[in-house]
């Protein structure tokens, strides 16, 4: 039976250490002993090793992931005859060994900022598989960009035509561009997700899009060479993605009349399972719907067909992570609603929003598993806490445990893979944990945690006690 502060949708499950598939690194499993594994290393190991609160990564799920988006893509395009590129949303989660994964799948890269676009050229990224976008890239930025010979950058806003243009001119080159085109589809899901409402900061109305589109083919430095939209992230339903394909077919209509054809990049935003309740499209049959439908649209309009690009993240490397926290304290907390009494298990972790700001950013789910044992004792609900001081620091508003989960049980919470460690704070003055890859039984550091000397390091003022 459900307990009474549980949400509607979190079924309570007859075993709580079993590990519901589609949300979990494809390599986890519980060994003989109970405890839990991934990669073939089991999390005992991990921890006893790198520590805890830590991320770990199945490599062979998140390479397999790429390839499945890439081969997908490849495959639909060249049913009509185009070409399809990925590239990879270094935002979700980047680092020089997923460089270096991500580009042998034959991905390219969506970076944001120099920080990300240092990252992937410095783990071998091909520049010409780089496309620069964000809504105030500055002039530094910019011409580290073309001086890296980057391949695409993704303009948000007219000044930025301009400002690349001055910045080409001034090197004698030229740099081929996109234009992010804000289609106005309402995603289905949180609003801070949804990139394209009206009342938002990314890209252009498709009438703005358009009247750039000619300035740009009218300038000597910059070479249009595609309109770009995204419409938000962690979308389940195909009918955003549609919509927006058809404004864009509509926008590239228009702007093919006065040229040559060219890219139509659809952005990222696939969703993925976070709990057992979340049930996304696949992957590949989506991008297939996408292609068909662009084709469809563009054939019905007497259009020749565009090559098509896509730049998910979460997709690929949400999944394929997985976090390790080591249980400091439980505490039953009595809850009366009316007339009803019930409790809840509070179990705090040494982690907490520092490492995934995503509950309390978005109000976002996770699911969780005791991964040092497995235990018989009947299911609880809990509510997984961090160590911060904030109370909406929650890790997992709701999950049931076995009702043993004690202090120094290691905890796995899933598919922690995108926008935890790249949206991780110092808030309470923490080190933000180490990364590591798992595959064939091994580990590898990915990224350093960082000690508290590391964080201290910064405060230029405490030196002043020991004077
Ligand atoms: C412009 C752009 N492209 C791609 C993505 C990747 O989205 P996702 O990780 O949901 O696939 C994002 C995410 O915010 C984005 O802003």
């Amino acid at each position: 039976m459900s307990h009474p502060l549980a949400p509607g949708w979190l079924v309570a499950p007859r075993n709580a250490n079993a590990l519901h598939s589609g949300i979990w690194p494809a390599s986890m499993r519980r060994g003989s002993s109970g405890e839990l594994e991934v990669g073939g290393v089991s999390v005992g190991e991990l921890a006893e090793r790198y520590g805890t609160p830590l991320f770990v990564f199945d490599q062979d799920d998140l390479v397999s992931r790429a390839r499945l988006v890439k081969d997908a893509l490849t495959a639909a395009c060249s049913r009509h005859g185009v070409s399809g590129a990925v590239y990879y949303a270094s935002k979700s989660f980047i680092s020089g060994h997923v460089v270096s994964w991500v580009e042998d799948a034959g991905l390219g890269f969506d970076v944001a900022t120099a920080g990300e676009m240092a990252i992937a050229l410095g783990g071998g990224a091909n520049p010409d598989h780089i496309e620069f976008q964000g809504n105030n890239k500055s002039e530094d930025e910019i011409a580290q960009a073309m001086s890296a010979g980057v391949a695409t950058i993704v303009i948000d806003a007219p000044i930025e035509a301009e400002r690349i243009q001055a910045i080409a001119s001034s090197m004698d080159t030229r740099q081929k561009v996109m234009i992010r085109v804000n289609t106005g589809v309402h995603a289905d899901t949180h609003d801070y997700l949804a990139t394209a409402r009206e009342d938002q900061k990314f890209g252009l109305s498709p009438a703005e899009a358009l009247s750039l589109v000619q300035v740009i083919r009218d300038s000597s430095h910059l070479d249009f060479v595609g309109l770009h939209s995204h419409i938000g992230s962690q979308i389940f339903s195909t009918e955003g993605f549609l919509e927006a394909a058809t404004r864009m077919v509509d926008v590239y209509a228009k702007a093919f009349a006065e040229g040559e054809p060219f890219t139509l990049n659809l952005g990222g935003g696939f969703g993925i399972a976070y709990t057992e309740s979340d049930e996304p499209m696949d992957v590949a049959e989506l991008i297939t719907a996408i292609v068909d439908y662009v084709a469809a649209e563009c054939a019905q309009r007497g259009l020749p067909i565009p090559d098509v690009a896509f730049e998910p993240g979460r997709v690929i490397s949400g999944p394929a992570g997985v976090t390790l926290y080591t249980v400091g304290v439980t505490k039953p907390v009595t809850v009366h609603e009316g007339d009803n009494v019930a409790t809840r298990l509070y179990v705090s972790v040494d982690g907490g929003m520092s490492d995934n700001a995503r509950p309390a950013l978005y109000g976002a789910h996770y699911s969780a598993r005791i991964a040092s044992r497995q235990s018989q004792v009947a299911p609880e609900l809990v509510r997984v806490v961090g160590k911060h001081c904030e109370s909406g620091d929650i890790v997992v508003d709701a999950e049931y445990l076995p009702g043993d989960v004690a202090p120094g049980d290691i905890l796995a919470v899933a598919a922690t893979g995108a926008y935890c460690h790249s949206l991780a704070s110092n808030y309470n003055v923490v080190g933000r944990p180490p990364v590591v890859a798992v595959s064939g039984g091994s580990s590898t550091l990915m990224v350093a945690g960082e000690t508290l000397d590391d964080v201290l390091a910064r405060d230029q003022g405490l030196s002043r006690g020991q004077e």
